[in-house]
């Protein structure tokens, strides 16, 4: 999709829809009120109506507008003016893009409301291009015959107040593209069932990510290569399934030589059934998205790679199946990590710490300034926070203050949770240095207290994405989360040296 900020007269913009958004009691954008000015007060006669109230999600499209080059004009409903915020610029517009693939037209252009800085044009025009790019999303990879839109959207354009807006936009629309690709790329292998999307099959993904870029580097270790290494956490999980576990590393090299990178742990558990602890029947196909933290992790660095963005990152991606066997982890056996730290696995369902403390004990050859793993780990952040924010706990207080800014800034939420020593024994063993499981309270809190036991060389944040990687129920499906914010992350500790 292409997209062009540009300043101009609303009436003479040659499109085959203008977004005209409106506020409740019929209050018009700056914008929205030269469109009127120009065709005799057009918009003002409709919207005396009343039949637009300008609810958010609310749309009407008026056919050959007079005194103006564009063949049709669309309302968006933007809500109550003093409550508007860039947040809601996203769910206004979703509904327009999706009931224009439904049109005729094939282009667009938005007129962004009446925000008088540079900033908030940004910020705007990130949310917009996200959501045309979310209505274009399909995932029919697996239907016997695709469906596409008869008239996909090929551009939605802009038009701002300012040529320095015009220069927020373009910039803006370049960054939402390259996070786009990326949530597409994320997106389109967490929605991939469990027989498809194997350990291998996610390290083939991204092999081909790494094909043709010069500046990204994928290997792929085998069992063999983390039996050599110890990684008795990460492969005991392996030992129930058939298919071979596979730690997949992408090295990102756009930074200077030396500079230490970012590192970016990914949980791609390809299906959890629980192992020997089983889980029960009830949505269990929905543990096929047990991956999306190591598919996060692919789709942050094919945005990096696109924007070209000068930071080094190394991503490290555990990837294996967690499933009953007759050698599979029991409750009771006890592992030893590659850290040389025992622990009892008291659940086998709690096997995605099992497999990322291996990979961040990994990860300390790379001497990272930072490591940020991301995981479906916990039912318990479903619990705490639902679908709005990724749990955030971290050993940094500064680099848990840049996740939440970064957060803001994509409006992609984070909330922090406490880390505190007090929450430790919780994971106390009789048996082992240390037990999987912490009992009935905070339980997405002795997870990470599990994790930072494997991550006190760095400075280390852990997201829980449980509740925001995937929708359930009618809109089941990946959301490529939190791609948005790992690449505003970046994307800001680039911009000081950029
Ligand atoms: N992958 C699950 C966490 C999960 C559950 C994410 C449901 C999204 C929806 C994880 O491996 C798991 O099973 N965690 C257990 C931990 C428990 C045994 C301590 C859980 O949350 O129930
Ligand atoms: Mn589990
Ligand atoms: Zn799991």
């Amino acid at each position: 999709m292409e997209h062009v900020c540009k300043v101009g007269a609303p009436e003479r913009m040659k499109s085959a829809c203008l977004l005209v958004g409106v506020f409740k009691k019929n209050r018009l954008t700056d914008l929205g009120q030269s469109l009127d000015d120009a065709t005799g007060g057009y918009l003002k006669r409709v919207l005396r109506r009343q039949d637009f109230v300008a609810d958010i999600g609310q749309t009407q499209i008026l056919y050959d507008p007079q005194e103006c080059t564009a063949t049709r004009l669309m309302l968006i409903g933007l809500g109550e003016e003093k409550e508007f915020s860039a947040r809601k610029f996203g769910p206004a517009l979703l509904p327009a893009f999706r009931l224009l693939q439904q049109s005729g037209a094939t282009d667009c252009m938005v007129l962004l409301p009446s925000q008088h800085d540079d900033d908030s044009t940004y910020r705007l025009v990130r949310e917009a291009v996200a959501a045309a790019e979310a209505a274009a999303y399909r995932f029919d990879q697996c239907k016997s015959e695709s469906k596409p839109p008869k008239k996909p959207i090929r551009r939605v354009d802009f038009l701002v107040h300012t040529r320095p807006q015009v220069n927020a936009g373009n910039r803006a629309a370049k960054h939402a593209q390259a996070i786009a690709t990326g949530t597409r790329l994320a997106k389109d292998v967490a929605n991939l069932p469990g027989n498809i999307c194997t350990p291998t099959y996610l390290a083939e993904q991204a092999q081909s990510l790494g094909r043709g870029k010069r500046k990204l580097k994928v290997t792929v270790l085998t069992e063999k290569q983390m039996q050599n290494l110890g990684m008795g956490a990460l492969l005991s999980v392996s030992r129930g399934s058939r298919q071979p576990a596979k730690l997949i590393v992408l090295k990102y090299k756009g930074g200077k030589p030396g500079a230490k990178p970012v590192a970016l742990v990914g949980k791609g558990l390809t299906f959890d059934a629980g192992g020997i602890s089983i889980k029960s029947a009830a949505a269990m196909d929905e543990m096929k998205y047990d991956m999306c933290g190591g598919a996060s992790v692919l789709g942050t660095i094919a945005a990096c790679a696109e924007l070209d963005l000068p930071i080094n990152v190394v991503g490290v991606i555990p990837s294996s199946e967690n499933l009953p066997d007759g050698d599979a982890n029991k409750p009771g056996d006890i592992v030893t990590s590659m850290s040389g730290q025992t622990i009892e696995i008291l659940n086998t369902d709690a096997e995605g710490r099992l497999i990322l403390c291996d990979a961040l004990t990994y990860t300390e050859r790379f001497e990272p300034a930072a490591v940020i793993d991301v995981a479906t780990l916990t039912g318990a952040c479903i619990i705490a926070l639902g679908d709005q924010a990724s749990g955030l706990l971290a050993n940094n207080d500064k680099l848990a203050d840049e996740l939440l800014e970064a957060s803001e800034g994509s409006g992609d939420r984070a909330w922090r949770l406490p880390l505190w020593d007090e929450y430790q024994p919780q994971l106390d063993s009789n048996f082992a240095d240390m037990a999987n499981i912490g009992g009935r309270g905070a339980g997405t809190i002795t997870a990470a207290c599990f994790l930072s036991r494997y991550t006190k060389a760095y400075p280390w944040a852990h997201l829980d994405i449980a509740g925001v990687a995937w929708l359930g129920g009618k809109e089941k499906g990946a959301t490529g989360r939190p791609v948005p914010l790992l690449t505003e992350f970046l994307l800001r500790r680039c911009r000081v040296s950029m």
